[in-house]
């Protein structure tokens, strides 16, 4: 276990906010973790993974946990899949890329998101027509309150739209240890039914493709649109993408021309948030030192010296507009953290 009782969480965040964290814990293993919650009770610490998907507003003065617990072993195989358990801690795209290299199948369209394994499941993170879900076996967890061991089947976890039950009724109250994964050895499912993603096929020339070629088209086709957090901060998508009724999609389409949509339902719509932010002026812009992406209206960035204070108010600024002009309330996606 190490400790740090003053310390910049400017390299710990993907948006380089510069806040200081005045009780700062790394666990890197499971037992680590335990002996924290046993030693440390009703201290409600904040669980840090990757760090890219959160916004820290100001100094920290509550325990931070960051979870480094690595490995990624095999605990299974047949001639048709793999089972794999992952530390926490492990990058997200290592993972992928490992995946890919052994030539095993199901993680090639989440090539690129940043963060971390263990948070992976929390928001059932997803792109190009995949979730995390699709993958998931279960997931190892230690209980905030007492540090006893469970486990989550795929079910237990009620994966939903970047949400699953540990983003809602059990929201702070385990801590990810390891991620369990099922993935193919051979005839994998290809899904290339995203659009973009579709067309990058097309333009390749590309007939069958390999779960390599899905891989790098995913990553050329994130590269262009999404800034590397390593260059400019930020968090990916700040706020979700909007789920409304037909009626109201309806009524959007006789205001506007060609909004996009992807069908949930039969009742339900769901928007690009992006497209909504556009539409009120606000891709591109620069305030001070935050401002929306030029290439990407849902991606607020930080140029350099951005406090988490005024990027917070740069995204309520947004929401309040769009909440006017369209009477849609965007969600963050991103956590924002207080104190
Ligand atoms: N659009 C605009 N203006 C823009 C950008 C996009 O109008 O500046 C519109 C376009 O109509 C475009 C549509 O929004 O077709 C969708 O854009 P994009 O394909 O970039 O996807 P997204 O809905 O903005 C979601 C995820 C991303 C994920 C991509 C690809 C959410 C909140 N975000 O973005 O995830 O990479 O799909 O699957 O669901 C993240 O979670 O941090 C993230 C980056």
């Amino acid at each position: 276990m190490q400790k740090e009782n003053k310390i910049s969480l400017k390299n710990y965040n993907s948006f380089g906010v510069d806040v200081i964290s005045s009780n700062f814990n790394i666990a890197n293993s499971e037992k680590e973790i335990i002996s924290f919650i046993k030693n440390n009770p009703f201290s409600e610490p904040i669980i840090l993974g990757g760090g890219t998907n959160i916004l820290f507003k100001n100094n920290i003065d509550r325990n931070i946990l960051k979870i480094q617990v690595k490995g990624i072993e095999l605990i299974n195989e047949t001639e048709d899949y793999v089972i794999i358990s992952v530390g926490a801690g492990e990058v997200w795209n290592d993972l992928v890329n490992w995946a890919i290299n052994n030539n095993y199948g199901g993680l090639e369209n989440l090539s690129l998101i940043p963060g971390n394994v263990g948070s992976a499941p929390i928001q059932n993170i997803g792109a190009y027509g995949v979730e995390l879900k699709d993958n998931f076996e279960n997931c190892r967890t230690i209980s905030i309150e007492n540090g006893s061991l469970k486990i989550f089947k795929n079910s237990e976890c009620k994966f939903s739209y970047r949400s699953s039950v540990f983003k809602e009724e059990l929201k702070n109250k385990y801590i990810i240890s390891y991620v369990t994964f099922k993935l193919s050895k051979k005839n994998h499912t290809i899904n290339s039914s995203y659009e973009p993603l579709k067309q990058a096929i097309i333009n390749n020339k590309i007939s069958n493709p390999t779960i390599k070629n899905i891989s790098e088209l995913v990553c050329k086709i994130r590269s262009s649109k999404l800034p590397d957090p390593k260059l400019i901060g930020n968090c990916g998508s700040f706020f979700k993408n909007p789920i409304i009724n037909k009626i109201d999609y309806k009524k959007l389409s006789e205001r506007e021309k060609n909004v996009p949509f992807y069908k949930i339902s039969e009742k339900k719509i769901k928007i690009p948030a992006a497209w909504v932010i556009e539409k009120c002026g606000y891709k591109g812009i620069r305030d001070g030192d935050t401002g929306t992406y030029d290439k990407h209206a849902l991606i607020i960035v930080n140029y350099g010296k951005a406090s988490g204070n005024e990027i917070f108010e740069f995204s309520q600024k947004i929401k309040n507009t769009v909440l006017r002009k369209f009477n849609i309330l965007l969600e963050e996606e991103v956590n924002i953290i207080d104190n």
